[in-house]
């Protein structure tokens, strides 16, 4: 069996040519999937407000919305490295506060956080990662600034906006994070930040030229199927063979093919005697 997934080991794999895997989950089946399947991070994203929770975006799920998604997938020991997403405005507000959020997501079983922005994020990330937790940094297109943006939007497409991703970055590396997503920015952009850091970056909808990869378990399963990103390849139809499957067994009932006899528990044919059944009908 393969060793845990530690933050520093992920931090040691920049530039070693194997590319990072990091796919979301927010509960303990989800997590064993991934698991198995032989991710190396497992990200509890505030993505769980939209493709679980069914919000429009991912503002309104909290600290402890996060920590009960943490807790369910830590409680299944994963190989890899479970990272808690935190929440908009869980450390936009004191360093004090940000730390404690922190470290709520660490007693519910998170090994490192993650948060979104680039220079404006440094003294909570100092303050985090002095408390000795690992954090990886977010920037480019962060859904937490969604109003801010104007949408989710791709950023990074000019030359100021790009040189800007390039200091953020460097800022968050200085700062203490092991890694950082990028996520919606051109894949030259994106280039242009992974030369530039000693940490891995890992993408999502960057390009090919980030240290590792990204994707919401739901986009890349077809479990989520109303919105298509670009970037994301469907590698399931998870949505389409659930709704199938209910709407077979739905159809078995009402035709009473279901339950069969073999999908019933029988009385012995003495009890059902004594019991004044026939036998045959009872069984
Ligand atoms: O919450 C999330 O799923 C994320 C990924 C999109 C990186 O932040």
């Amino acid at each position: 069996m393969s060793k845990q997934v530690t933050a520093p080991a992920v931090r040691a794999r920049k530039g070693n040519g194997d590319p990072l895997v990091m796919v979301t989950a927010y509960d303990a089946p989800t997590a064993r999937m991934v698991d198995e399947a032989g991710v190396d991070m497992i990200l509890v994203g505030d993505s769980v407000a939209m493709v679980v929770l069914g919000y429009d975006d991912t503002l309104s799920v909290t600290t402890a919305d996060m920590a009960h998604h943490v807790g369910a997938v830590a409680r299944t020991k994963p190989r890899a490295l479970v990272v808690g997403d935190l929440p908009w405005m869980s450390y936009h507000v004191s360093v004090e506060d940000t730390v404690r959020n922190a470290a709520s997501l660490v007693r519910a079983g998170a090994q490192a956080v993650k948060l979104e922005g680039g220079r404006k994020r440094v003294k909570m990330i100092e303050a985090i990662v002095d408390a000795e937790i690992p954090v990886m940094g977010h920037i480019g297109l962060t859904p937490q600034s969604i109003h801010a943006m104007g949408g989710f939007k791709v950023q990074g497409k000019t030359v100021d906006a790009a040189m800007t991703l390039v200091e953020d970055a460097e800022a968050l590396v200085e700062a203490g994070c092991f890694a950082i997503v990028l996520e919606g920015v051109p894949d030259a952009v994106a280039r242009m930040v992974t030369d530039a850091v000693p940490v891995p970056t890992i993408g999502i909808g960057a390009g090919p030229h980030c240290d590792g990869q990204v994707l919401v378990f739901h986009d890349l399963t077809g479990m989520e199927d109303r919105i298509t990103p670009k970037f994301v390849p469907r590698y399931a139809s998870l949505k389409h063979d659930g709704t199938n499957a209910v709407a077979r067994f739905v159809a078995d009932v009402r035709t009473r093919q279901f339950p069969a006899p073999d999908e019933s528990y029988h009385l012995a044919d003495d009890v059902a005697e004594i019991l004044g059944l026939y036998a045959g009908s009872a069984a």
